[in-house]
């Protein structure tokens, strides 16, 4: 048995009262215990607005008819800036020293700071509240649906910021291995296409929008950016 065994095997436990705890943080309403039980919702919503058809991505076909190779792989990136500036990947990448949060890239609340290895603070890491999966809680009317969580979910490190910063800036920074965590091209493409906490973004959990397309699509226009010269913005 080693130290690690407890925490882990107790974290959807932890998470799941985090996400409650939380909830007070964010001073939801108490409704939930002010009323009694409620029989479960029904299966056919009623009067609830249609939600906004998924933002998609177009695939790496679309772009053929660029003759220009350079003007191709310019165009091809700027595709996939439609999941670069998504909030769901931005939230993650701030500029400052806290996560943001939801579609209006908010600060964080209740306020955390990413600390020295970009978990949070001593008694405030991420994965006090973040678990290893999202955690569903009790919804309240336009409040928080989920916690977010991943078995890695921690800030991504300041020189990997986007937040503000135009898509020529993003795409000449995630190619420098001096900023990008030491990846090359091929690294670079293949943290695209199957990371998992990039994944996240396409699965961000219940009232969350999803970055545009699939992961896939994302990974098949980082191959074919790769492959006509992974050519920048302005380049
Ligand atoms: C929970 C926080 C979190 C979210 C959400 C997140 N990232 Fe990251 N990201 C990180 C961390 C941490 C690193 C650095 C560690 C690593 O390389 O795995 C990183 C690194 C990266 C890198 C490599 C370094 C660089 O050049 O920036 C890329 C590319 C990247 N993320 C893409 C994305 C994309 C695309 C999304 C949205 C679909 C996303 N990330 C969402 C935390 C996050
Ligand atoms: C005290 C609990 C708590 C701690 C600690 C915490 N978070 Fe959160 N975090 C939450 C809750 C709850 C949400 C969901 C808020 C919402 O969606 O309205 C959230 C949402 C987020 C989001 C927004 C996701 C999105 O795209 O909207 C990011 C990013 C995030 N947290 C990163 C972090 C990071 C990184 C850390 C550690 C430095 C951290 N959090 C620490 C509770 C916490």
């Amino acid at each position: 048995m080693t130290s690690r065994t407890l925490p882990t095997r107790h974290r959807p436990a932890r998470a799941a009262l985090a996400a409650a705890l939380a909830l007070l943080f964010l001073g939801a309403p108490a409704t939930a215990q002010d009323k009694a039980p409620e029989a479960p919702a029904p299966s056919t919503p009623v009067a609830q607005p249609a939600a906004p058809a998924p933002a998609q991505l177009q695939p790496v076909s679309a772009f053929d008819g660029i003759a220009d190779e350079k003007a191709r792989s310019i165009a091809i990136f700027e595709e996939t800036g439609k999941v670069l500036l998504h909030p769901r990947c931005v939230n993650c990448h701030p500029a400052g020293n806290a996560p943001l949060q939801n579609m209006d890239m908010k600060p964080h609340q209740p306020p955390v700071v990413r600390g020295e290895a970009n978990f949070g603070a001593p008694g405030m890491q991420c994965n006090t509240c973040h678990g290893p999966a999202n955690v569903e809680v009790v919804a309240q009317a336009e409040g928080l649906q989920s916690v977010p969580g991943n078995p890695n979910w921690h800030l991504a490190p300041i020189e990997m910021a986007w937040e503000g910063k135009t898509l020529a800036e993003i795409c000449v920074q995630i190619k420098d291995v001096n900023r990008n965590g030491g990846k090359d091209l091929a690294a670079l493409v293949e943290h695209m296409a199957a990371d998992d906490l990039v994944g996240w973004g396409w699965t961000p959990g219940k009232g969350r929008e999803p970055a545009p397309g699939t992961q896939a699509e994302f990974g098949e226009l980082y191959k074919a950016w790769a492959a006509t010269g992974a050519h920048c913005p302005g380049e």
